[in-house]
Formats: C-alpha cells, sequence, structure tokens
C-alpha cells in the first residue's frame, strides 16, 4: 500500500506566514496527523506532495520513511498525484527473495489522503480499503445537507460513472448531495497509466485527479464507495475558525475515550489533550487542564482544576493542584502531594512527599516522606550552567527557604524557615543560616516631623 499526501495547496485563508500544514491541531502539525494515520495503517510508502512553504514543512516532518515530491506549479490534484507516482510502489514487496508465495501477489495500491484533513479515523480507511478489494477504484464519499462547492458524485443506474466539480457541474448535477471527500484507493499501475493522460479542458483549467473515474468506467474496472461515520472525518482546514472547530472535535473524542475508559472529567468540555495521556484506574481530573506531550497518571489520582502537565509520571493516589505546573522530566511517586503554585521541573519526589504551596522545584532529587514548605525554591541556574538539589528521606524543609544548588540535604535534617543553603545540610540537624532574632528594649518609632 502506497499512501500520497497531497498537501502543496497555500493556504492563504489562514493568514498566516507558517504553511497552512504546519499549524497544529492537538499540538501537532496537520499534516503530522495525517502522516500518523498512514503509518497506523502500515503504509510501505508514503509520500508527501509539497509546494508552497515546501522547504520549510519538509525540515520540520521528514523522517526516514516519507518521501517528498514538489509540485510547482501547482496545475490541479491529478498534477499533484502524478507528482508523487515515481515514489511509489507498483508491485507489492514479495516475502523472502526467491521464493513464490502460492496465491498470486495482489496488486499494489494508493491512497490519496488530504494534508489539511487531519481527523480521518483509521476505521473508515481500512473500509475504503476493504472496499477497493483487489484492483477496485475506491471512493470515499458523502451525503452532505449543502454539498455547495464539493465534487458531486454522479450515479447512473445507481452505479458511479463520474466526478463532476461544483464549478462544471449543470443544475441536475449540482442538486446531488453525495459528495467527493477527495480521498480515494486505487490500484498504483492504473494510477500510473491514468495520470499522464489527463486534461485540463475544465472550468477552472486544472488536471483533475477526479477524471480517474470515467476513466476506470470506461475500463471496466469496478468504482465503489466506502463513507466516514461522521461528517468530521473528511473536513479539511482553510481558516483559523475551521482549525479551532477540529480542534473542538478532536478534543471531546479524547474527553470521551478518557471517559469510556473509567477516567472521571468535571467538565468533558474544558479538558485539552495535546500529546498522550495515559490514566490508571479512578483517575479524577477537574476542570482546565492541559496535558502535553507523553503524561501518566496512576490509579486514583486527582488532577485538581487549572493545571498544566508535560511529559510528567504521576504516582497512584497522588493529589496534583489547583494551579500546579509539572514540567517535563517530572516524576511523582506515589501518594504525593503537589499544590497550587508549584512548578516542579526535571525532578522526581519519591512516596509520601508533599509540596503543597508556593514552590519551584527544579533539578531535584526528592525521598520519601519529605515535607517542602511554602515558599521553598531551588537555585537551579547560575546564568550558565544547572545544578542538582538532593532532599534525602524524612527531610523537613522550612517555609521560605533557598536551596542553591549543587546541594544535599540529608537524611531526616530539618532547615529552619528562611534558610538560604549553600553548603550541604548533615542528616538528623537542624541547619538556619538566617539571622539571629533581635529586640530592641525602648526603641522608639519614628514620627513625622511637624510641619512649621
Ligand atoms: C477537491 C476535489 C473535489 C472534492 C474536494 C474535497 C478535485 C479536482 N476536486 O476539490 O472533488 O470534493 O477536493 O475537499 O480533486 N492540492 C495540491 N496540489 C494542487 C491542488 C491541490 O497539493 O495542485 C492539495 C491541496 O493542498 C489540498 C487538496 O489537494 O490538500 C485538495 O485541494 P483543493 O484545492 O482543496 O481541492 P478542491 O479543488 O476544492
Ligand atoms: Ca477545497
Amino acid at each position: 500500500m502506497n499512501v500520497v499526501i497531497l498537501a502543496a495547496g497555500q493556504g492563504k485563508r489562514m493568514r498566516s506566514d507558517l504553511p497552512k500544514v504546519l499549524h497544529s491541531l492537538a499540538g501537532k502539525a496537520l499534516l503530522g496527523h495525517v502522516i500518523d494515520t498512514a503509518r497506523e495503517l502500515g503504509a510501505e510508502r508514503i509520500c508527501v506532495v509539497y509546494g508552497h512553504g515546501g522547504e520549510q514543512v519538509r525540515e520540520a516532518l521528514d523522517a526516514p520513511d516519507l518521501s517528498w515530491a514538489k509540485q510547482e506549479p501547482q496545475l490541479g490534484t491529478g498534477h499533484a498525484v502524478l507528482q508523487a507516482m515515481p515514489a511509489t510502489v507498483a508491485c507489492p514487496r514479495s516475502g523472502i527473495p526467491g521464493t513464490q508465495s502460492e496465491s498470486a501477489p495482489t496488486e499494489s495500491s494508493t491512497l490519496v489522503l488530504y494534508g489539511d484533513v487531519p481527523l480521518t479515523r483509521l476505521a473508515t480507511l481500512k473500509r475504503l480499503i476493504e472496499a477497493a478489494g483487489d484492483g477496485a477504484l475506491a471512493l470515499l464519499t458523502a451525503h452532505l445537507d449543502d454539498p455547495h462547492g464539493y465534487g458531486r458524485i454522479v450515479r447512473v443506474a445507481g452505479k458511479v460513472t463520474r466526478i463532476v466539480e461544483e464549478k462544471d457541474a449543470d443544475d441536475a448535477e449540482r442538486a446531488v448531495n453525495e459528495i467527493n471527500t477527495g480521498i480515494l484507493v486505487a490500484p498504483t499501475a492504473a494510477l500510473a497509466r491514468w495520470l499522464p493522460t489527463l486534461g485540463n479542458r475544465n472550468a477552472q483549467g486544472e488536471y483533475y485527479l477526479t477524471d480517474i473515474v470515467a476513466l476506470a468506467v470506461a475500463e471496466g474496472m469496478p468504482v465503489v464507495t466506502a463513507h466516514p461515520d461522521a461528517a468530521w472525518e473528511t473536513e479539511g482546514v482553510n481558516s483559523k475558525l475551521q482549525l479551532a472547530a477540529l480542534e473542538r472535535v478532536h478534543q471531546r473524542n479524547v474527553a470521551n475515550a478518557l471517559m469510556e475508559a473509567g477516567v472521571t472529567l468535571a467538565d468533558p468540555e474544558r479538558i485539552d489533550v495535546r500529546g498522550e495521556l495515559v490514566c490508571g484506574r479512578d483517575v479524577s481530573i477537574d476542570v482546565n487542564c492541559v496535558f502535553e506531550g507523553r503524561v501518566v497518571l496512576g490509579d486514583g489520582v486527582r488532577i485538581k482544576a487549572n493545571c498544566v502537565l508535560e511529559d510528567a509520571v504521576v504516582g497512584a493516589g497522588s493529589v496534583v493542584g489547583p494551579f500546579a505546573r509539572l514540567r517535563p522530566g517530572t516524576e511523582l511517586g506515589r501518594d504525593v502531594h503537589v499544590g497550587n503554585f508549584v512548578e516542579v521541573k526535571n525532578s522526581s519526589i519519591a512516596d509520601h512527599s508533599k509540596a503543597n504551596h508556593l514552590a519551584y522545584l527544579g533539578d531535584a532529587t526528592i525521598g520519601s516522606r519529605v515535607n517542602v514548605g511554602a515558599g521553598a525554591i531551588t537555585c537551579n541556574y547560575d546564568g550558565a550552567n544547572k545544578f542538582r538539589t538532593v532532599i534525602e528521606d524524612d527531610v523537613f524543609i522550612g517555609s521560605d527557604t533557598q536551596l542553591v544548588a549543587p546541594v544535599t540535604v540529608g537524611r531526616g535534617a530539618t532547615l529552619g524557615a528562611g534558610t538560604t543553603l549553600t553548603r550541604d545540610a548533615p542528616p538528623d540537624q537542624l541547619t538556619v543560616s538566617r539571622a539571629k532574632q533581635v529586640s530592641v528594649p525602648g526603641w522608639k518609632r519614628p514620627v513625622k516631623k511637624k510641619k512649621d
């Protein structure tokens, strides 16, 4: 199976310097979603047809399993797929070299996807591929109440005979509400034969990929259709409005999947997952939380309102938030509490430890049953380099302390409130660095001078 992804369009309506297919949905480029879908299908070859701003697109997403075909100028979807043909394989790989399989090798096929249509589901594409079987042309079509702007599927006695573009259609054809989503599967060899013969004598002067339908019919090749389950699966992004609309669709899908897996969401409309969120049993997530990268939440974890978690692991029974920020490299053990306005970065906090208020814990290794007081800060950066702070088990860190890394607080130690720790604190002792408290008897508060 070859996959050709069309991504040469300019996307003027985005009103942006960034090429359209690089705009992100759920933290990933639109084209990245389509490429990943192609990978999940197990495509043998994936070729992206690029054009406008192409080098930037290629640099952003290039990978060893991708090939790139430049389309310049852009003369239509048929011309676009033609550019990708040299990168496709007409015959599928035949297992071990030199051996002949029992059954005749199935013909290679090519799936065409659009780089700006990010949410097509795997199940839908598998249905389309299945419909194509061995050697048919399969079109993904949909019935829309308002088919305006789309190519229409023309049928005679129920059989597809051709696709006509809106601008080339007559009144009867425009009344058809079965539309071409643009996604199709064709036998690769037939595609290679048809594409160079396409003409551009149509209303837009373009080489239409859709004209292959009439060519297939003329050859007696079966033309079949399959349909997506939901309209958003084949919706494209042409504007920031459409981007935001699809982002909401995607987030709602993610929220639904989480709830189906047993996660409690205070409000499925107020969670944003921009990556992968893995949850154990009985996890609950309050409103306005953002998850980025890969986040793992153990059994019974509670995430309170307004938290941001990125590439973090939270152990079973832990409580995070409200208003907490877990940055990349955070690992919380079991029954850890990270409270309001606490930021943790590249740090591990072991079982039963607590940092409940107003703290910055960066590049730190924190043991078990540690209490981090309000306002504690690891000073991990000297303006040039970063250093680690080690806090061993059963330590009590008083409020408003600064731990100037590299520094170690020994097991069972206590740091008095307000301490600026610049050398290691020995185990089991109280270490305090603040000046001794004095009271001045007879001291008088200054009073304002009387004006003359
Ligand atoms: C195309 C289909 C139409 C279908 C519609 C679905 C054709 C002739 N028409 O219409 O039947 O209903 O999609 O949205 O195929 N692209 C290139 N190079 C080009 C032209 C387009 O890479 O030269 C890419 C675009 O970036 C886009 C996709 O192909 O991702 C579709 O292009 P677009 O201009 O939106 O197609 P339409 O003409 O609207
Ligand atoms: Ca279009």
